[in-house]
């Protein structure tokens, strides 16, 4: 039986590019979108690059999302990103709870539940993003911390609210390290993942929830990743640099 969930496959870009270099990679994967056209592709770019990167892919099925937004519509939080600032330039997508968020700035599960909440709340599809790091997984905590996260940052949402998110399972220590989870480890992370939100909103919800993996994803190890039941996509770091990584896994999703 083939997915009822159209694949996503998103490019965290982090800090890094200059404006002119975030808008020839954004028309690059623009003018060449077709080739993944099955599956949904997405770019975040850093803020600061959003609006030129949603220019270079106007024309075209590409999506633009944030890397990060704070939880409240406006007010003094000086440098921060409110969600319908997002919205208004024509995001559709944001990530929350990335682990570099969680380890290097914080970010609790009730931080990243507050943000999904006005996400929603503004319109934007949030990619809430959980993962264990090695000293969990080598304790064989894999499934309590990722059910854990699952649980607090996605707290008090509606079935139908859980209905519209995505989620992105980073395993930490698969994250810029070239040390992919096998697709075996994933396929059975997502399986529970995706348990869970049957639970929190129900199994019919659950079913269309479409959950990315992410993870030292590249154009030679996407497929396998791909042939997982469960495995709905994946948000890529460091191949999403390059136009041609980029929509090579891609078209493993969506060729
Ligand atoms: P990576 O990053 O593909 O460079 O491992 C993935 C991510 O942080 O989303």
């Amino acid at each position: 039986m083939s997915s009822p969930r159209r694949k996503i496959v998103a490019g965290n870009w982090k800090m890094n590019l200059d404006r002119s270099q975030a808008r020839s990679l954004a028309a690059a994967v623009a003018a060449r979108s077709s080739e993944a056209a099955a599956a949904e592709l997405v770019l975040c770019p850093p803020a600061l690059y959003l609006d030129p990167v949603l220019e270079a892919v106007a024309h075209s099925p590409v999506s633009v999302g944030g890397q990060n937004m704070h939880d409240k519509a406006s007010g003094a939080f000086t440098g921060e990103i409110a969600p319908p600032m997002l919205i208004d330039l024509g995001c559709r997508y944001v990530i929350l709870g990335h682990s570099e968020r969680r380890t290097l700035f914080g970010e609790t599960d009730t931080v990243v539940n507050a943000k999904a909440r006005a996400a929603l709340a503004a319109g934007l599809t949030p990619i809430v993003c959980v993962g264990e790091t090695l000293q969990e997984r080598e304790a064989g905590r894999t499934g309590d911390v990722v059910t854990a996260q699952v649980r607090g940052s996605l707290a008090g949402l509606s079935a139908a609210e859980i209905g519209r998110l995505v989620i992105a399972y980073e395993p930490v220590w698969a994250i810029g390290t070239g040390k992919v989870a096998t697709p075996e480890q994933a396929q059975e992370v997502h399986a529970l993942i995706r348990r869970v939100l049957g639970t929190l909103a129900s199994p019919e919800v659950a079913a269309k929830v479409r959950i990315q993996y992410g993870g030292s994803v590249k154009p030679d190890n996407a497929a396998e990743l791909a042939a997982q039941p469960d495995i709905d996509g994946a948000l890529v770091g460091g191949a999403s640099l390059k136009a041609d990584d980029f929509l090579g896994i891609a078209r493993a999703f969506g060729g």
